[in-house]
């Protein structure tokens, strides 16, 4: 099958002053519709910013960045903003919802920057809530929701527009261990559902039961990515 994205010997080499860090060497990873891959590894390890390449919000050192078909690593800076938003979805473990915001107007205006306009976004707004079990909590503000509450209004966000990718960035990290598995699971789900390639970067051991594929993550070199 086509897959939905593919990095070829990606690396990352960041520059601050006199000290170099290389945070990824070499990565090769592709991910398929409908498939999930977890991404594993310790702590600087370089999975943010394997992700944020992923996502083109970082600009790669080298290597190569295909998503959809379409080669990306080169693209100039104002061609990206229109490659995330058709492709991407991303869910932060920090949430980003807006506070002044409800949970449905959080995800309309997702929806609202693809181009979904007036009552069809908040109709579709409104379904992807009740897709991620929040169908009674459309009218909440973030700061009257859980943690994992607010974690399913990101991921209705993330899907708004059903991205083909979705870019996870331990989306589990800031919740207890009873939500933070109901979030794999819905991610897991969804993924199936959607045909979305989900890749989610996390320390949480049980996101490798539901997981498709499994890399790790040490010290910029990624393993265990077999399929590339
Ligand atoms: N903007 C930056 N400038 C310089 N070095 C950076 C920058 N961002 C990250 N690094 C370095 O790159 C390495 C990888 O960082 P990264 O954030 O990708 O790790 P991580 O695996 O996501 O870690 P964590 O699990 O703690 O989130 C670290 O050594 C970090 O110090
Ligand atoms: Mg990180």
């Amino acid at each position: 099958m086509e897959p939905v994205i593919e990095v070829e010997r990606l690396r990352k080499v960041y520059a601050e002053g006199a000290e170099t860090v290389e945070a990824v060497r070499d990565a090769s990873l592709r991910v398929a519709p409908g498939e999930v891959v977890a991404i594993m590894g310790p702590s600087g390890s370089g999975k943010t910013t394997l992700l944020s390449m992923m996502g083109c919000l970082l600009r790669p050192t080298s290597g190569r960045i295909v998503i959809a078909g379409r080669e990306v690593q080169a693209l100039p800076e104002r061609d990206l903003p229109a490659i995330r938003q058709l492709h991407v979805g991303f869910i932060f473990q920090s949430f980003n919802l807006f506070a002044a915001l409800t949970a449905r107007e959080n995800v309309q205006v997702a929806l609202e920057i693809k181009g979904v306009k007036g009552m069809e976004a908040r109709r579709e707004a409104e379904a992807l809530l009740q897709r991620v079990g929040l169908g009674d909590r459309m009218r909440f503000l973030p700061r009257d929701l859980s943690g994992g509450q607010k974690q399913r209004v990101s991921i209705a966000r993330a899907l708004a527009g059903r991205p083909p990718l979705i870019l996870a960035d331990e989306p589990t990290g800031n919740l207890d261990s009873r939500t933070g598995h109901q979030v794999v699971a819905l991610l897991r789900e969804l993924a199936r559902e959607k045909r979305s390639a989900v890749v989610v970067v996390t320390h949480d051991t049980r996101l490798a039961d539901v997981a498709d594929h499994i890399c790790h993550l040490e010290d910029g070199v990624l393993t265990g990515a077999g399929n590339a």
